[in-house]
Protein backbone atom coordinates (compact mmCIF):
# COMPACT_ATOMS: atom_id res chain seq x y z
CA UNK A 1 0.00 0.00 0.00
CA UNK A 2 1.44 3.68 -1.12
CA UNK A 3 2.30 5.76 1.76
CA UNK A 4 1.92 9.43 2.44
CA UNK A 5 3.41 11.02 5.14
CA UNK A 6 2.36 14.30 6.15
CA UNK A 7 4.10 16.74 8.88
CA UNK A 8 2.49 19.20 11.28
CA UNK A 9 4.21 21.45 13.92
CA UNK A 10 1.90 23.43 16.08
CA UNK A 11 4.27 26.20 15.62
CA UNK A 12 4.27 26.65 11.97
CA UNK A 13 0.49 28.28 11.20
CA UNK A 14 -1.09 29.15 8.33
CA UNK A 15 -3.55 31.55 10.64
CA UNK A 16 -6.22 32.03 12.85
CA UNK A 17 -9.48 30.84 11.41
CA UNK A 18 -12.39 33.20 11.62
CA UNK A 19 -15.73 31.61 12.88
CA UNK A 20 -17.36 33.26 10.19
CA UNK A 21 -15.70 31.19 7.69
CA UNK A 22 -17.87 28.59 8.30
CA UNK A 23 -21.22 31.10 6.70
CA UNK A 24 -24.19 30.33 4.42
CA UNK A 25 -26.28 31.95 1.83
CA UNK A 26 -29.90 32.09 1.85
CA UNK A 27 -31.58 33.56 -1.84
CA UNK A 28 -34.91 34.12 -2.62
CA UNK A 29 -34.17 31.43 -5.17
CA UNK A 30 -36.46 28.38 -5.60
CA UNK A 31 -37.65 27.16 -2.58
CA UNK A 32 -34.91 28.50 -0.27
CA UNK A 33 -36.99 30.87 1.69
CA UNK A 34 -40.40 29.75 1.20
CA UNK A 35 -40.71 25.86 2.10
CA UNK A 36 -37.36 25.95 2.76
CA UNK A 37 -36.46 28.40 6.04
CA UNK A 38 -40.26 29.68 5.83
CA UNK A 39 -43.43 27.75 5.77
CA UNK A 40 -46.37 29.20 7.98
CA UNK A 41 -48.36 26.43 7.37
CA UNK A 42 -45.44 23.77 8.06
CA UNK A 43 -46.44 21.61 11.54
CA UNK A 44 -43.33 22.72 12.87
CA UNK A 45 -43.49 26.23 12.16
CA UNK A 46 -43.12 28.62 14.74
CA UNK A 47 -45.10 31.76 15.70
CA UNK A 48 -43.78 33.81 12.85
CA UNK A 49 -43.77 31.01 9.86
CA UNK A 50 -40.51 29.99 10.71
CA UNK A 51 -39.64 26.09 10.12
CA UNK A 52 -38.01 24.73 13.52
CA UNK A 53 -36.88 21.58 11.69
CA UNK A 54 -34.72 23.62 9.77
CA UNK A 55 -33.37 25.58 12.35
CA UNK A 56 -32.18 22.98 14.24
CA UNK A 57 -30.54 21.89 11.14
CA UNK A 58 -29.18 25.00 10.71
CA UNK A 59 -28.02 25.06 14.24
CA UNK A 60 -26.35 21.40 13.50
CA UNK A 61 -24.10 22.64 11.30
CA UNK A 62 -22.50 25.26 13.25
CA UNK A 63 -22.98 28.15 10.59
CA UNK A 64 -22.31 31.31 11.97
CA UNK A 65 -23.35 34.45 9.91
CA UNK A 66 -25.99 34.32 6.86
CA UNK A 67 -25.61 36.29 3.81
CA UNK A 68 -28.71 37.40 2.09
CA UNK A 69 -31.44 38.10 0.22
CA UNK A 70 -28.77 37.59 -2.86
CA UNK A 71 -27.29 36.58 -5.31
CA UNK A 72 -29.15 37.38 -8.82
CA UNK A 73 -32.06 38.02 -6.95
CA UNK A 74 -30.80 40.78 -5.14
CA UNK A 75 -29.83 43.00 -8.42
CA UNK A 76 -33.79 43.91 -9.40
CA UNK A 77 -34.71 43.68 -5.80
CA UNK A 78 -36.06 46.59 -4.13
CA UNK A 79 -35.89 45.76 0.17
CA UNK A 80 -38.79 48.59 0.45
CA UNK A 81 -41.28 45.41 -1.53
CA UNK A 82 -40.32 43.49 1.58
CA UNK A 83 -40.94 45.49 4.60
CA UNK A 84 -44.35 46.67 6.55
CA UNK A 85 -48.10 45.09 6.59
CA UNK A 86 -47.40 41.70 4.60
CA UNK A 87 -51.21 42.13 2.97
CA UNK A 88 -49.67 45.33 1.57
CA UNK A 89 -46.40 43.90 0.01
CA UNK A 90 -46.31 44.30 -3.98
CA UNK A 91 -46.17 40.67 -5.77
CA UNK A 92 -43.47 41.27 -8.26
CA UNK A 93 -41.75 39.44 -11.32
CA UNK A 94 -38.16 38.46 -10.18
CA UNK A 95 -36.20 38.44 -13.67
CA UNK A 96 -33.58 37.11 -12.24
CA UNK A 97 -34.76 33.38 -11.75
CA UNK A 98 -38.04 33.96 -13.94
CA UNK A 99 -40.31 33.65 -10.68
CA UNK A 100 -43.01 35.49 -8.34
CA UNK A 101 -41.79 36.84 -5.51
CA UNK A 102 -44.69 37.39 -2.89
CA UNK A 103 -42.50 39.68 -0.53
CA UNK A 104 -43.98 37.84 2.43
CA UNK A 105 -40.68 37.56 3.60
CA UNK A 106 -38.24 40.42 3.56
CA UNK A 107 -35.72 42.58 5.96
CA UNK A 108 -37.74 42.29 8.84
CA UNK A 109 -38.22 38.60 8.29
CA UNK A 110 -34.64 37.50 8.39
CA UNK A 111 -33.49 39.68 10.86
CA UNK A 112 -36.07 37.77 13.47
CA UNK A 113 -35.13 34.50 11.76
CA UNK A 114 -31.14 35.09 12.53
CA UNK A 115 -32.01 35.39 15.99
CA UNK A 116 -33.73 32.43 16.78
CA UNK A 117 -31.07 30.44 14.33
CA UNK A 118 -28.25 32.30 16.15
CA UNK A 119 -26.53 33.75 13.36
CA UNK A 120 -25.06 36.76 12.36
CA UNK A 121 -27.14 38.69 9.42
CA UNK A 122 -24.86 39.20 6.42
CA UNK A 123 -26.84 41.68 4.06
CA UNK A 124 -26.87 42.95 0.88
CA UNK A 125 -27.56 45.93 -1.33
CA UNK A 126 -28.70 46.08 -5.09
CA UNK A 127 -25.89 47.96 -7.14
CA UNK A 128 -27.47 46.73 -10.50
CA UNK A 129 -31.63 48.45 -10.20
CA UNK A 130 -30.76 50.06 -7.13
CA UNK A 131 -28.90 53.58 -6.36
CA UNK A 132 -26.64 54.68 -3.60
CA UNK A 133 -29.40 56.25 -1.75
CA UNK A 134 -31.60 52.89 -1.80
CA UNK A 135 -28.38 51.52 -0.25
CA UNK A 136 -27.90 54.45 2.38
CA UNK A 137 -31.25 54.08 3.30
CA UNK A 138 -31.08 50.41 4.18
CA UNK A 139 -28.37 50.96 6.44
CA UNK A 140 -30.22 53.64 8.17
CA UNK A 141 -33.56 51.43 7.99
CA UNK A 142 -31.27 48.44 9.73
CA UNK A 143 -28.84 51.04 11.85
CA UNK A 144 -30.28 54.02 12.69
CA UNK A 145 -31.93 54.42 16.45
CA UNK A 146 -34.60 56.40 15.27
CA UNK A 147 -36.51 60.01 14.61
CA UNK A 148 -35.99 59.85 10.85
CA UNK A 149 -38.68 58.61 8.38
CA UNK A 150 -36.80 55.56 7.31
CA UNK A 151 -35.78 54.35 11.05
CA UNK A 152 -39.44 55.21 11.93
CA UNK A 153 -40.60 52.38 9.56
CA UNK A 154 -38.60 49.79 11.24
CA UNK A 155 -39.61 50.90 14.64
CA UNK A 156 -43.60 51.21 13.36
CA UNK A 157 -42.78 47.43 11.78
CA UNK A 158 -41.88 46.53 14.86
CA UNK A 159 -38.17 46.61 15.82
CA UNK A 160 -37.72 49.55 18.29
CA UNK A 161 -34.05 48.51 18.42
CA UNK A 162 -31.57 48.73 15.27
CA UNK A 163 -30.83 45.48 14.28
CA UNK A 164 -26.55 47.00 13.64
CA UNK A 165 -25.81 44.70 10.32
CA UNK A 166 -22.27 44.70 10.30
CA UNK A 167 -21.59 42.70 7.20
CA UNK A 168 -22.55 44.24 3.73
CA UNK A 169 -21.99 43.41 0.22
CA UNK A 170 -21.93 45.91 -2.26
CA UNK A 171 -24.07 44.06 -5.18
CA UNK A 172 -23.53 40.99 -6.31
CA UNK A 173 -21.56 39.26 -9.41
CA UNK A 174 -21.81 42.52 -11.00
CA UNK A 175 -19.26 41.41 -13.75
CA UNK A 176 -21.53 38.61 -14.94
CA UNK A 177 -23.86 39.33 -18.49
CA UNK A 178 -26.26 37.49 -16.56
CA UNK A 179 -26.58 40.32 -14.09
CA UNK A 180 -29.31 42.88 -14.21
CA UNK A 181 -27.57 46.14 -14.40
CA UNK A 182 -24.56 44.43 -15.04
CA UNK A 183 -21.53 47.13 -15.00
CA UNK A 184 -18.00 47.17 -16.13
CA UNK A 185 -15.00 47.40 -13.85
CA UNK A 186 -14.92 50.56 -13.91
CA UNK A 187 -18.54 51.54 -13.41
CA UNK A 188 -18.70 49.04 -10.73
CA UNK A 189 -15.37 50.17 -8.26
CA UNK A 190 -16.73 53.76 -9.01
CA UNK A 191 -20.47 53.51 -7.74
CA UNK A 192 -19.44 50.72 -5.05
CA UNK A 193 -16.92 53.42 -3.51
CA UNK A 194 -19.79 55.59 -3.65
CA UNK A 195 -22.26 53.29 -2.17
CA UNK A 196 -19.71 52.67 0.47
CA UNK A 197 -19.33 56.53 1.29
CA UNK A 198 -22.64 56.75 1.66
CA UNK A 199 -23.11 53.16 3.84
CA UNK A 200 -20.66 54.32 6.00
CA UNK A 201 -22.17 57.85 6.44
CA UNK A 202 -25.35 56.47 7.13
CA UNK A 203 -23.83 54.25 10.00
CA UNK A 204 -22.17 57.06 11.62
CA UNK A 205 -18.82 56.76 10.39
CA UNK A 206 -17.15 60.04 9.21
CA UNK A 207 -14.38 59.87 6.44
CA UNK A 208 -11.18 58.54 6.93
CA UNK A 209 -9.07 61.63 6.69
CA UNK A 210 -11.15 63.29 9.90
CA UNK A 211 -9.07 60.52 11.88
CA UNK A 212 -12.06 59.90 14.22
CA UNK A 213 -14.68 57.17 13.73
CA UNK A 214 -17.73 58.23 15.63
CA UNK A 215 -19.56 54.72 15.11
CA UNK A 216 -18.33 52.04 17.76
CA UNK A 217 -19.69 49.36 15.41
CA UNK A 218 -18.04 50.57 12.04
CA UNK A 219 -19.33 48.60 8.64
CA UNK A 220 -17.71 45.60 7.37
CA UNK A 221 -17.82 46.46 3.16
CA UNK A 222 -17.51 43.49 0.81
CA UNK A 223 -16.82 44.65 -2.39
CA UNK A 224 -17.81 42.17 -5.41
CA UNK A 225 -15.10 40.77 -7.32
CA UNK A 226 -15.44 38.46 -9.96
CA UNK A 227 -18.02 35.77 -10.09
CA UNK A 228 -15.32 33.06 -11.28
CA UNK A 229 -12.15 33.08 -12.39
CA UNK A 230 -13.13 31.57 -16.24
CA UNK A 231 -14.58 34.99 -16.81
CA UNK A 232 -12.48 36.91 -19.58
CA UNK A 233 -12.54 39.82 -17.11
CA UNK A 234 -10.58 37.79 -14.17
CA UNK A 235 -8.45 39.04 -12.72
CA UNK A 236 -8.29 42.67 -14.26
CA UNK A 237 -11.94 43.24 -12.67
CA UNK A 238 -10.55 42.62 -9.27
CA UNK A 239 -8.10 44.80 -9.86
CA UNK A 240 -9.87 47.86 -11.10
CA UNK A 241 -12.70 47.44 -8.92
CA UNK A 242 -10.44 47.15 -6.26
CA UNK A 243 -8.37 50.58 -6.85
CA UNK A 244 -11.16 52.62 -6.93
CA UNK A 245 -12.60 51.02 -3.62
CA UNK A 246 -9.44 49.61 -1.63
CA UNK A 247 -9.65 52.26 1.39
CA UNK A 248 -13.14 52.16 1.39
CA UNK A 249 -13.78 48.51 1.90
CA UNK A 250 -12.71 45.51 4.03
CA UNK A 251 -13.52 42.52 1.76
CA UNK A 252 -12.98 41.87 -1.98
CA UNK A 253 -15.65 38.62 -2.79
CA UNK A 254 -15.00 35.55 -4.33
CA UNK A 255 -17.36 33.28 -6.41
CA UNK A 256 -16.75 30.06 -7.53
CA UNK A 257 -18.70 26.22 -7.99
CA UNK A 258 -17.42 23.18 -9.19
CA UNK A 259 -19.26 21.09 -11.83
CA UNK A 260 -19.04 17.88 -12.28
CA UNK A 261 -21.10 17.37 -16.10
CA UNK A 262 -23.89 15.27 -15.24
CA UNK A 263 -23.70 12.80 -17.71
CA UNK A 264 -20.01 12.40 -16.12
CA UNK A 265 -18.27 11.85 -19.28
CA UNK A 266 -15.01 14.58 -18.23
CA UNK A 267 -12.88 12.11 -16.32
CA UNK A 268 -13.23 12.26 -12.67
CA UNK A 269 -9.86 12.97 -12.01
CA UNK A 270 -10.82 16.82 -13.63
CA UNK A 271 -13.25 16.97 -10.59
CA UNK A 272 -11.10 15.53 -8.10
CA UNK A 273 -8.48 18.43 -8.96
CA UNK A 274 -11.03 21.02 -7.58
CA UNK A 275 -9.69 21.44 -4.43
CA UNK A 276 -6.28 22.36 -5.95
CA UNK A 277 -7.91 24.44 -8.54
CA UNK A 278 -9.56 26.46 -5.68
CA UNK A 279 -6.24 27.10 -4.26
CA UNK A 280 -4.78 28.55 -6.94
CA UNK A 281 -7.68 30.86 -7.58
CA UNK A 282 -7.76 32.05 -4.11
CA UNK A 283 -3.62 32.64 -4.80
CA UNK A 284 -4.41 35.02 -7.89
CA UNK A 285 -6.80 37.08 -5.77
CA UNK A 286 -4.19 37.54 -2.87
CA UNK A 287 -1.34 38.42 -4.93
CA UNK A 288 -4.11 41.08 -6.60
CA UNK A 289 -5.13 42.40 -3.36
CA UNK A 290 -1.38 43.00 -2.38
CA UNK A 291 -0.58 44.66 -5.77
CA UNK A 292 -3.31 46.81 -5.25
CA UNK A 293 -2.22 47.31 -1.80
CA UNK A 294 0.89 48.57 -2.58
CA UNK A 295 -0.65 50.77 -5.77
CA UNK A 296 -2.62 53.06 -3.47
CA UNK A 297 0.17 53.05 -0.87
CA UNK A 298 -1.80 51.27 1.82
CA UNK A 299 -1.43 49.71 5.21
CA UNK A 300 -4.62 48.29 5.36
CA UNK A 301 -4.87 44.59 5.15
CA UNK A 302 -7.99 43.79 3.22
CA UNK A 303 -9.46 39.74 3.21
CA UNK A 304 -11.05 37.81 0.94
CA UNK A 305 -15.20 36.97 1.55
CA UNK A 306 -15.40 33.50 -0.69
CA UNK A 307 -19.39 34.25 -0.16
CA UNK A 308 -20.74 31.35 -2.46
CA UNK A 309 -18.86 27.97 -3.77
CA UNK A 310 -20.02 24.80 -3.47
CA UNK A 311 -20.69 22.09 -5.85
CA UNK A 312 -23.28 22.31 -8.57
CA UNK A 313 -23.96 19.26 -10.92
CA UNK A 314 -27.21 19.64 -12.42
CA UNK A 315 -27.50 21.15 -15.60
CA UNK A 316 -31.23 19.54 -16.30
CA UNK A 317 -33.41 22.31 -18.05
CA UNK A 318 -36.16 23.81 -15.97
CA UNK A 319 -38.79 22.00 -15.81
CA UNK A 320 -41.47 23.74 -13.45
CA UNK A 321 -43.12 26.55 -15.11
CA UNK A 322 -42.22 30.55 -15.47
CA UNK A 323 -43.37 32.73 -12.94
CA UNK A 324 -43.88 30.08 -10.41
CA UNK A 325 -43.69 31.26 -6.79
CA UNK A 326 -41.37 29.23 -5.24
CA UNK A 327 -40.31 26.28 -7.82
CA UNK A 328 -38.09 23.62 -7.50
CA UNK A 329 -34.71 25.23 -9.10
CA UNK A 330 -31.43 24.19 -8.49
CA UNK A 331 -32.21 21.30 -6.15
CA UNK A 332 -28.86 19.01 -6.78
CA UNK A 333 -28.67 16.16 -4.65
CA UNK A 334 -25.08 15.97 -3.91
CA UNK A 335 -23.52 11.91 -4.35
CA UNK A 336 -21.14 10.56 -2.11
CA UNK A 337 -18.42 11.94 -4.38
CA UNK A 338 -19.99 15.36 -4.28
CA UNK A 339 -19.14 15.30 -0.74
CA UNK A 340 -15.45 14.28 -1.07
CA UNK A 341 -14.75 16.87 -3.32
CA UNK A 342 -16.45 19.41 -1.05
CA UNK A 343 -14.67 18.23 1.76
CA UNK A 344 -11.70 19.03 -0.48
CA UNK A 345 -12.63 22.59 -0.96
CA UNK A 346 -12.99 23.07 2.86
CA UNK A 347 -10.05 21.60 3.47
CA UNK A 348 -8.47 24.89 0.95
CA UNK A 349 -10.79 26.89 2.96
CA UNK A 350 -8.90 26.16 6.13
CA UNK A 351 -5.67 26.12 4.17
CA UNK A 352 -5.99 29.41 3.48
CA UNK A 353 -7.54 31.13 6.94
CA UNK A 354 -5.00 34.16 6.83
CA UNK A 355 -6.79 35.64 4.07
CA UNK A 356 -10.02 33.96 3.65
CA UNK A 357 -11.78 35.66 6.65
CA UNK A 358 -15.39 35.04 5.89
CA UNK A 359 -17.07 31.86 3.64
CA UNK A 360 -20.56 31.42 2.37
CA UNK A 361 -21.52 27.77 1.42
CA UNK A 362 -23.91 28.72 -1.37
CA UNK A 363 -26.46 27.99 -0.38
CA UNK A 364 -28.41 26.79 2.95
CA UNK A 365 -31.74 24.88 2.05
CA UNK A 366 -32.88 22.96 -0.73
CA UNK A 367 -31.00 25.11 -3.57
CA UNK A 368 -27.97 23.45 -3.97
CA UNK A 369 -27.63 23.13 -0.17
CA UNK A 370 -26.88 20.90 2.44
CA UNK A 371 -30.33 21.07 3.87
CA UNK A 372 -33.47 19.62 2.09
CA UNK A 373 -37.33 19.66 3.01
CA UNK A 374 -40.81 18.83 1.53
CA UNK A 375 -43.28 21.17 1.64
CA UNK A 376 -45.59 19.80 5.31
CA UNK A 377 -43.03 17.54 5.27
CA UNK A 378 -39.85 16.41 6.61
CA UNK A 379 -36.21 17.44 5.91
CA UNK A 380 -32.73 15.29 4.96
CA UNK A 381 -29.61 15.77 5.49
CA UNK A 382 -27.30 16.29 2.09
CA UNK A 383 -23.64 13.62 1.87
CA UNK A 384 -22.03 17.34 2.02
CA UNK A 385 -23.81 17.89 4.89
CA UNK A 386 -21.36 15.66 7.13
CA UNK A 387 -18.12 17.28 6.37
CA UNK A 388 -19.41 20.78 6.68
CA UNK A 389 -21.02 19.87 10.33
CA UNK A 390 -17.88 18.40 11.14
CA UNK A 391 -15.44 21.07 9.81
CA UNK A 392 -17.11 23.68 10.93
CA UNK A 393 -17.98 22.41 14.85
CA UNK A 394 -14.52 21.13 15.48
CA UNK A 395 -11.63 22.97 13.03
CA UNK A 396 -11.16 26.70 15.06
CA UNK A 397 -8.14 28.29 16.36
CA UNK A 398 -5.59 28.11 13.98
CA UNK A 399 -4.09 26.17 10.82
CA UNK A 400 -1.35 24.22 10.49
CA UNK A 401 1.05 24.38 7.95
CA UNK A 402 1.01 20.85 6.24
CA UNK A 403 4.35 19.11 5.14
CA UNK A 404 3.36 16.17 2.66
CA UNK A 405 4.81 14.48 0.42
CA UNK A 406 1.51 12.68 -1.07
CA UNK A 407 1.50 11.42 -5.38
CA UNK A 408 -0.16 13.88 -7.48
CA UNK A 409 -2.42 13.11 -10.66
CA UNK A 410 -3.34 15.42 -13.56
CA UNK A 411 -6.59 16.94 -14.49
CA UNK A 412 -8.36 19.53 -16.54
CA UNK A 413 -6.90 22.18 -13.84
CA UNK A 414 -3.31 20.99 -13.52
CA UNK A 415 -1.87 18.96 -10.94
CA UNK A 416 -3.45 17.63 -7.62
CA UNK A 417 -2.63 15.76 -5.03
CA UNK A 418 -4.45 12.55 -3.71
CA UNK A 419 -4.30 13.12 -0.23
CA UNK A 420 -5.63 16.25 0.58
CA UNK A 421 -5.84 17.62 4.30
CA UNK A 422 -6.16 20.43 6.98
CA UNK A 423 -4.75 20.29 10.26
CA UNK A 424 -5.82 22.83 12.82
CA UNK A 425 -5.33 23.09 16.24
CA UNK A 426 -7.18 24.81 18.90
CA UNK A 427 -5.48 26.02 21.41
CA UNK A 428 -8.46 26.94 24.06
CA UNK A 429 -10.00 23.03 23.66
CA UNK A 430 -6.31 21.74 23.56
CA UNK A 431 -7.34 19.73 20.20
CA UNK A 432 -5.76 18.88 17.29
CA UNK A 433 -8.31 17.59 14.20
CA UNK A 434 -7.54 16.39 10.56
CA UNK A 435 -9.22 16.40 7.54
CA UNK A 436 -7.94 14.26 5.06
CA UNK A 437 -9.42 12.76 2.05
CA UNK A 438 -7.81 10.28 -0.01
CA UNK A 439 -8.82 10.85 -3.91
CA UNK A 440 -7.08 7.72 -5.22
CA UNK A 441 -8.67 4.57 -6.40
CA UNK A 442 -7.10 2.65 -3.50
CA UNK A 443 -6.52 2.76 0.18
CA UNK A 444 -3.83 4.31 1.20
CA UNK A 445 -1.48 4.30 4.69
CA UNK A 446 -1.12 8.19 6.14
CA UNK A 447 1.62 8.77 8.63
CA UNK A 448 0.47 11.96 10.42
CA UNK A 449 3.41 13.34 12.23
CA UNK A 450 2.28 15.65 14.83
CA UNK A 451 4.55 17.68 16.50
CA UNK A 452 5.35 19.48 19.80
CA UNK A 453 1.96 18.91 21.06
CA UNK A 454 2.83 16.28 24.29
CA UNK A 455 0.84 13.60 25.09
CA UNK A 456 -1.79 13.12 21.98
CA UNK A 457 -4.53 10.45 22.37
CA UNK A 458 -7.08 10.28 19.31
CA UNK A 459 -10.56 11.22 20.78
CA UNK A 460 -12.97 10.60 17.96
CA UNK A 461 -12.51 9.35 14.23
CA UNK A 462 -15.18 9.32 11.56
CA UNK A 463 -14.60 8.25 8.14
CA UNK A 464 -17.46 8.77 5.23
CA UNK A 465 -16.53 5.93 2.36
CA UNK A 466 -18.91 4.08 0.50
CA UNK A 467 -19.07 1.27 -2.05
CA UNK A 468 -20.68 3.51 -4.48
CA UNK A 469 -19.68 7.11 -5.88
CA UNK A 470 -22.66 7.93 -7.12
CA UNK A 471 -24.69 7.17 -3.52
CA UNK A 472 -27.07 9.67 -2.40
CA UNK A 473 -29.30 10.44 0.75
CA UNK A 474 -32.96 11.19 0.06
CA UNK A 475 -36.69 11.78 1.73
CA UNK A 476 -36.77 7.91 1.99
CA UNK A 477 -33.30 6.83 2.55
CA UNK A 478 -31.77 9.65 4.43
CA UNK A 479 -28.78 7.89 5.91
CA UNK A 480 -27.16 6.11 2.98
CA UNK A 481 -24.14 8.05 3.01
CA UNK A 482 -23.57 8.85 6.36
CA UNK A 483 -19.72 9.25 8.45
CA UNK A 484 -19.23 5.62 10.52
CA UNK A 485 -17.15 5.77 13.85
CA UNK A 486 -13.69 4.17 13.50
CA UNK A 487 -11.62 2.33 16.60
CA UNK A 488 -9.23 5.07 17.69
CA UNK A 489 -5.86 4.44 16.35
CA UNK A 490 -2.59 4.78 18.89
CA UNK A 491 -0.56 7.87 18.99
CA UNK A 492 3.00 6.83 19.47
CA UNK A 493 5.76 9.84 20.08
CA UNK A 494 3.52 11.96 18.39
CA UNK A 495 2.99 9.95 15.32
CA UNK A 496 0.18 7.93 14.07
CA UNK A 497 -0.86 5.86 11.20
CA UNK A 498 -4.10 5.27 9.27
CA UNK A 499 -5.44 3.70 6.83
CA UNK A 500 -7.51 5.52 4.44
CA UNK A 501 -9.54 3.60 2.28
CA UNK A 502 -10.23 4.60 -1.49
CA UNK A 503 -12.10 7.59 -2.31
CA UNK A 504 -12.87 8.48 1.27
CA UNK A 505 -12.98 11.28 3.81
CA UNK A 506 -11.66 10.76 7.15
CA UNK A 507 -11.61 13.20 10.30
CA UNK A 508 -9.98 13.03 13.64
CA UNK A 509 -10.08 14.94 16.47
CA UNK A 510 -7.16 14.73 19.25
CA UNK A 511 -6.27 16.04 22.52
CA UNK A 512 -3.37 16.62 24.45
O1 LIG B 1 -26.19 30.61 -5.81
C1 LIG B 1 -26.82 30.62 -7.05
C2 LIG B 1 -26.40 31.80 -7.92
O2 LIG B 1 -25.07 31.62 -8.32
C3 LIG B 1 -26.41 33.15 -7.25
O3 LIG B 1 -27.65 33.76 -7.32
C4 LIG B 1 -25.41 33.93 -8.07
O4 LIG B 1 -24.78 34.93 -7.32
C5 LIG B 1 -24.46 32.87 -8.58
O5 LIG B 1 -24.25 33.00 -9.95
Amino acid sequence: MKKTKIFADANLTVGTVDPNLYGSFIEHLGRAVYEGIYEPDHPTADEDGFRTDVIDLVRELHVPIVRYPGGNFLSGYDWRDGIGEKSKRPVRLDLAWFSTETNQFGTDEFMKWCKKADVTPMMAVNMGTGSIQDAARLVEYCNHEGGTEISEMRRSNGSKEPYHVRYWCIGNEMDGPWQIGHLTADEYGKKALEAAKVMRWANGELKEESGKNWSDEPLKLIVSGSSNHEMKTFPEWDRIVLEHTYRAVDYLSMHRYYMYDEDRERPLEDFLGSADDMSEYIGTLRATIEYVRAKVRSKKKLFISFDEWNIWTVTAPRTEPLWKTAPHLLEDVYTFQDALVFAGLMNTLLNNCDVVKLGCLAQLVNVIAPIMTQKGGGTFRQTSFYPFRYIAGTARGETLRTFSDSDTFENMYGTARYINEAINHDRARRTVCASLCNYAQEAREVELELRSFGELRAKSYVELSHPDLLATNGFDHPDDVVPHEKDLPAVRDGKVTLTLPAMSWSFLIFEY
